[in-house]
């Protein structure tokens, strides 16, 4: 028979059609001149971040030495991330509050976190980013990896500056059998201070062959390979957040291998449960084999997260109850809630945290939303405290 639409054709013209079509609108939002900034804070969103009072910043402010606010139009006072950071070293540096450097300390390991599940679309990459820029805010050294071929987390920064995926720049580079390059290279600060990323490419998806072939001369030492590319870092972080690929490939496994903690973000809905069952039963026949050959993994903690979640969705609260009598008390408390502002920031490449309140039609969404992330997040970080043995 034959047929005339080429394969090859049809896939290599539109992958350039549309990366073009969206280089430009990349473009449009982003021009590489103006550098992406991290928005300004209000003070009492400073005072809620540090967890003191507005009077009280009013009076540091007064300080010799202190950081001294953007004041607009409307004489409201706005502080930068780097500001707010300096305030936290100075309320550290008198010593009242505890913890308010939340930096680890000694004796208190870089965690490392993986974002995973086997669906697509069940809010990995969201998690990610939401969780690690609330970690930034809060004064901790992160650091993003993103692991997933479609490096979804690496275009919702954006331009950056230095990073081309085709050259050798993505985590695949610091991972590779072959002449890997240091981690610290590829490294990528972004526009907000504590939040660096390593970012995704499609090479990635390399390791998958480079792993069948060395698995024939050296066995399940790939394994280590993640957990080797990040020992090299996690001096210079407190939390390294991996956002997962959805699939349970080698690369999955050697950051389950890498990790110290792991998030499993699901939906209430019968499909994305039913996959999670199914990529529990893969990923216990996988580590039950590694158990086997002496490999064994273990976690400071693991956690379900019901995402997108819609309280009035009748269907939605029925898995919601199951999915809490079945993982008790792996199941998060907090859910995060289904959202048009998350889905917008995120149509913007920013997370909730990088956009004003003042951008949304409607305030009481967008504080909706923040609220349901700070407390899932706030949840979480409790989780890396235990693994800390913080009080
Ligand atoms: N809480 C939320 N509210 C609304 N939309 C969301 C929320 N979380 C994720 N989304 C949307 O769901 C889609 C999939 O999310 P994403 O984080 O990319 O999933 P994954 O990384 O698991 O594939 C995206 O289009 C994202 O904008
Ligand atoms: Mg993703």
């Amino acid at each position: 028979m034959n047929r005339s639409l080429s394969s090859q054709d049809f896939m290599q013209s539109f992958s350039t059609k549309l990366e073009n079509a969206l280089q430009n609108l990349s473009l449009a939002q982003y021009p590489p001149d103006a550098r992406r900034q991290m928005r300004l804070f209000s003070s009492t969103e400073v005072a809620s971040l540090l967890d003191v009072s507005e009077a009280y910043i009013r009076q540091i402010v007064q300080k010799e030495n202190s950081p001294t606010p953007e004041i607009l139009g409307n004489g409201r006072r706005m502080y930068s991330l780097e500001q707010i950071l300096e305030f936290r070293m100075m309320l550290a540096a008198n010593g009242r509050k505890k913890w308010i450097n939340p930096r680890r300390t000694e004796g208190e390991a870089c965690q490392i976190l993986a974002i995973t599940n086997f669906k697509g679309g069940s809010s990995k990459t969201s998690t990610t980013i939401h969780l690690g820029h609330y970690l930034a805010l809060k004064g901790y050294r992160v650091l993003a990896v993103d692991l997933d071929p479609q490096a979804s987390l690496t275009s919702l920064h954006g331009a950056l500056a230095d990073f081309d995926p085709r050259k050798d720049d993505t985590f695949y580079a610091a991972i590779r059998f072959d002449n890997p390059r240091p981690t610290a290279e590829i490294i990528h600060k972004t526009h907000i201070p504590g939040f660096d990323v390593i970012c995704a490419g499609l090479e990635l998806t390399e390791f998958e062959t480079a792993v069948a072939l060395e698995m024939r001369k050296n066995g399940t030492s790939f394994l280590l390979r993640i957990s080797m590319a990040l020992e090299q870092i996690c001096e210079d972080y407190d939390i390294i957040l991996m956002d997962s690929a959805p699939s349970l490939n080698f690369l999955t496994l050697a950051s389950l291998t890498a990790a110290t903690g792991v998030l499993i973000p699901v939906p209430a809905h019968m499909l994305d449960v039913d996959s999670t069952g199914k990529f529990l039963e893969l990923a216990a026949s996988y580590m039950q084999i590694l158990n086997e050959i002496g490999a064994s993994v273990s976690w400071d903690f693991a956690r379900f997260l019901i995402t997108k979640y819609e309280p009035n969705d009748h269907p939605q609260a029925n898995m919601a109850a199951l999915m809490r009598q079945v993982f008790g008390e792996n199941l998060l408390l907090n859910m995060v809630t289904k959202s048009t502002a998350i889905a917008d920031a995120l149509t913007w490449k920013q997370s909730l945290y990088e956009v004003q309140r003042s951008r949304f039609s409607s305030p009481k969404t967008y504080d909706r939303a923040i609220e349901s992330l700070n407390a899932a997040n706030e949840e979480i970080e409790k989780l890396i405290w235990s693994a800390w043995r913080r009080e």
